[in-house]
């Protein structure tokens, strides 16, 4: 609280109208909810939030780290910045989130990007008052070399981006070192925040009109396993569900080998959860599961799958998949394949495999080219499109709720299902951010059409 007064005497100083900040986000949902807390924390300073970054006095970076052309990406934008900076002297640019949690990545903004002012971590967001302050009152850099942390701080002013969703931080870090992930390295340990402070701030956002809330963490099913009292992710599920209002909840993402029948069962008996479980598998071979250290096998992970089908009504999955591990034969991926056709996954994200430095994989065998890779990955794609294509035909003539997103200058509106997939339809009267009822009558591409019941 010091550093943000004595940020706000030196903005007054130096500026004759409001300062303007930019926050440019790269990456996941955990990444975007870190931005709004960026944003709520610079607001709370004095800053107008833009998004321009040309008219900016303050630009953030909150960076990416999970595959290297996301790294490359973000060196090609930061590299811009240069001339922008050029042009306005007071600007301050910052670096922050997963990326620079690595040291040989530290050391390359210092020395091939000197006009970068500050640097800081994905675990000490709150430091950034300080750093602000010192980078102008002491004219000298602020670039903070990866520190671990593992307190959570609470009460962060937080700037949303919607009005209707809105994401909730459950838990921090990783603790499951799969081979290839670069996760728990950058993000670091495992930790849960108190059932009472999560409960506080879905609470806060149903109050607000919040009607789509999405609960994070990189392994929600672990929820609860640091904590003093004896809690569970289902138990906190449970417990969310108790708030009245109309709403639909969802969780990402769900590690395959600690999601349990208890899960399943809460989102039985509670409707406000959504029935889309995003449940990455990565791969469809056992082989190749193990070399990733996922810790279950294709039969477990389906085990879960029936499970659920059986017990909630219009389930449906989604996930994660990686191609091209290092040693997977193409007999290894037609079992990917085949696990696709098998599941039909309603939506799919899928990725040719990088290497990470510092991870496991890294110093793996690799054969395959990445030519061929993209290929496999082609074809993957294809797969999945035709399966959506099904899905969307298997929607025509029901009734669904929806909640509308956009309006458009035609009279049109979008809104979306619980299971991601964009409605089109045309209304008289504006319902942005409620829910609607629709009837579907048709498709158009890779949305479905609606008449408006409700
Ligand atoms: N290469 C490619 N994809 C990766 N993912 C994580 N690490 C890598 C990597 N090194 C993918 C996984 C994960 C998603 C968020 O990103 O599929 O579930
Ligand atoms: Fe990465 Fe695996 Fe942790 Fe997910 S569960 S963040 S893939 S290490």
């Amino acid at each position: 609280m010091n550093y943000i007064e004595k940020i706000r005497n030196i903005l007054q100083d130096r500026f004759t109208e409001t300062p303007k900040a930019n926050v440019v986000t790269f990456g996941c949902a955990q990444n975007e909810n870190d931005s709004e807390k960026i944003r709520g924390l610079l607001s709370h300073i004095g800053y107008s939030i833009t998004d321009s970054i040309e008219s900016s006095d303050m630009v953030v970076y909150n960076t990416c780290a999970i595959r290297e052309n996301a790294e490359l990406k973000i060196f090609g934008n930061i590299g811009k910045l240069k001339a922008l900076k050029a042009a306005n002297p007071n600007m301050i640019v910052a670096v922050c989130g997963c990326m620079v949690m690595q040291q040989h990545i530290v050391d390359k903004i210092k020395k091939s990007y000197p006009f970068v002012d500050i640097v800081f971590g994905v675990n000490n967001l709150e430091v950034l008052p300080q750093l602000m302050c010192d980078r102008y009152t002491q004219d000298k850099k602020q670039i903070l070399s990866p520190i671990d942390k593992t307190d959570i701080v609470e009460d962060f002013p937080i700037l949303r981006s919607g009005k209707s969703k809105a994401s909730i931080s459950i838990m921090f870090g990783c603790d499951n070192f799969c081979s290839y992930c670069i996760v728990p390295y950058v993000r670091g340990r495992e930790r849960s925040r108190k059932p009472q402070d999560i409960m506080a701030e879905f609470r806060q956002l149903i109050a607000d009109g919040y009607k789509d809330i999405t609960l994070l963490g990189q392994n929600v099913n672990s929820y609860g396993k640091n904590l003093e009292e004896k809690i569970d992710f289902a138990d906190l599920l449970q417990m969310l569900c108790t708030v009245p209002g109309e709403y639909v909840i969802h969780f990402m993402s769900s590690h395959p080998k600690d999601i349990n029948k208890k899960v399943i069962d809460v989102i039985r008996d509670n409707p406000q959860i959504s029935r889309q479980i995003h449940l990455p598998v990565q791969a469809g071979n056992d082989r190749v599961l193990k070399e990733m250290n996922r810790r279950y096998t294709i039969g477990q992970y389906m085990d879960i799958i029936n499970y659920a089908r059986q017990q909630i009504e219009d389930v449906s999955f989604s996930s994660d998949i990686i191609v091209g591990f290092p040693g997977e034969t193409y007999e290894e991926y037609l079992d990917t394949e085949k696990l696709v056709k098998d599941v039909r996954f309603t939506q799919l994200f899928t990725y040719i495999y990088s290497p990470r430095t510092g991870t496991k994989a890294a110093d793996m065998e690799d054969n395959i080219s990445y030519k061929e890779k993209t290929v496999w990955l082609n074809r993957l794609i294809k797969i999945q499109q035709n399966i959506v294509f099904e899905h969307l035909n298997s929607y025509i003539g029901k009734t669904v709720t929806a909640l509308v997103e956009e309006k458009y200058e035609d009279g049109s509106y979008t809104a979306r299902l619980s299971n991601t997939f964009v409605v089109k339809f045309n209304s008289d009267s504006d319902f942005t951010d409620q829910f609607v009822k629709l009837k579907i009558t048709g498709k158009k591409g890779t949305s479905l059409t609606a008449e408006l019941l409700k």
